[in-house]
């Protein structure tokens, strides 16, 4: 093959490579934009709100609810506070919506007749304005205090969370919840942190690991809530459900799960009972954390003192009176489990030996097991060291 012919040759895979990549990248990109649309079903909110109101029947009396990022004519949770306003003892619900303008999933959006049969509706405003509904007083006069007496206009801005008008919003709030879009969450629970509130808010359970928001976990500033939540609709209820998965609410509303311990066996009854732990006689010690593994929750023994890395699923069960948490694997949420060796000097090879191409500094803030399965990769140094890594993993310590 002349020079000429290799260099086009390449030329060709690396441009179909790019454009592979950035076909890959606006996927995700319009994955993400049509998931900031998933709306909750009314019972799965009313499924999680009972536990607080279980746990603490005057949780909202007296209080401000705002539900950001909101749309009261699609979604359910406005319909379901306003329901509720009496029965909760609210003092003021407020809800703001955001226009369809700076949506960036457009669906074939139409103003329902909530709006276009108000007085107030102005077809410009309709599609560029966030709105704003309230809820104080009977304003029908029909003794009660419900969806009916909903207020509403159209705000200044989009409704943009992060707007000043919406950011005064939190400010005169107790609480804020709701679903926030799964693309701003970070941002969004920095907004409320900010604003020091009260929340409960749906993410992605991926979330717990990002940097922001594993440090209010670990101090107990969030928690996870009681309910699982997977199956979302679009824009009208009538529309199919879709899944997103391992999506969770975290809050900072106290419930009664979190307060029951596990129920936990010994070290020595584990590995004798345990079928999870079948054909091990010892638990692991990580070869770069001074702490034991704990491959399942079921298994972490009752009767250890030492620090156990166990998987993330834990903080289902996390009750801070019988643990506490003191880290985690990776994004150097690390610094009171400090790791005991690095893997620089190592390589990453495939079950079948072959180098990935990859270092194994790749694997420095996992938590490695000194061994190789045959089944997935490996990391090995000079001298033959072979380690493998587990999946991410929380440091956590029995309460003394
Ligand atoms: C995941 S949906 C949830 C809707 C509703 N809270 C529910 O759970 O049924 C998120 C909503 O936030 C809106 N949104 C997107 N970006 C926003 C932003 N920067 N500020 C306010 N709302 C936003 C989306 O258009 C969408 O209506």
């Amino acid at each position: 093959m002349g020079i000429a012919l290799i260099v086009a040759y390449r030329m060709k895979a690396k441009v179909e490579m790019l454009l592979s990549m950035a076909k890959n990248a606006n996927l995700g990109a319009a994955k993400n934009a049509k998931n900031d649309e998933f709306y909750t079903q009314y019972a799965d909110i009313q499924k999680e709100v009972n536990a607080y109101i279980e746990y603490n029947p005057d949780v909202f009396r007296g209080k401000t609810i705002l539900l950001p990022c909101d749309d009261p004519e699609w979604s359910n949770f406005t319909k379901f506070f306003a329901q509720n306003f009496e029965f909760f003892g609210l003092k003021k619900l407020i809800s703001t919506s955001y226009a369809i303008e700076s949506k960036k999933y457009k669906t074939d959006w139409q103003p329902t007749l909530f709006e276009t049969e108000n007085p107030m509706y102005n077809v410009e405003k309709s599609r560029i304005k966030g709105k704003i509904f309230t809820l104080t007083h009977d304003t029908n006069a029909n003794g009660r205090i419900d969806i009916d007496d909903l207020q509403w206009s159209y705000l200044e801005g989009d409704g943009d969370f992060r707007s000043a008008e919406v950011t005064a919003l939190r400010d005169e709030a107790d609480i804020i919840i709701t679903n926030p879009p799964f693309s701003l969450f970070r941002e969004f629970l920095a907004w409320i942190m900010e604003g020091k509130k009260q929340c409960l808010v749906i993410g992605n359970m991926n979330a717990i690991t990002y940097k922001e928001v594993f440090p209010l976990i670990k101090d107990n500033k969030l928690w996870l809530g009681t309910t699982d939540v997977r199956w979302f609709y679009q824009e009208s209820t009538d529309s199919p459900l879709y899944e997103a998965a391992h999506s969770r609410w975290f809050t900072n509303i106290d419930h009664g799960m979190r307060h029951k311990p596990l129920q936990l066996m010994s070290m020595a009854d584990n590995l004798k009972f345990n079928k999870k732990l079948k054909g091990q006689t010892e638990y692991q010690r990580y070869d770069n954390y001074d702490a034991i593994e704990i491959p399942f929750t079921e298994v972490i023994p009752n009767d250890y003192d030492g620090i156990m890395g166990v998987p993330i699923s834990f903080l289902d069960k996390y009750c801070p009176e019988q643990f506490e948490i003191l880290g985690s694997t990776q994004r150097g949420c690390h610094d009171l489990v400090p790791d005991t060796r690095r893997y620089d000097d190592y390589w990453e090879c495939k079950p079948n030996g072959e180098r990935t191409g990859s270092s194994g500094g790749k694997t420095n803030e996992n938590g490695n097991l000194l061994k190789n399965d045959g089944v997935h990769n490996y990391f090995e140094n000079v001298e033959g060291r072979q380690v493998q890594s587990t999946y991410g993993r929380i440091f956590i310590r029995k309460k003394q």
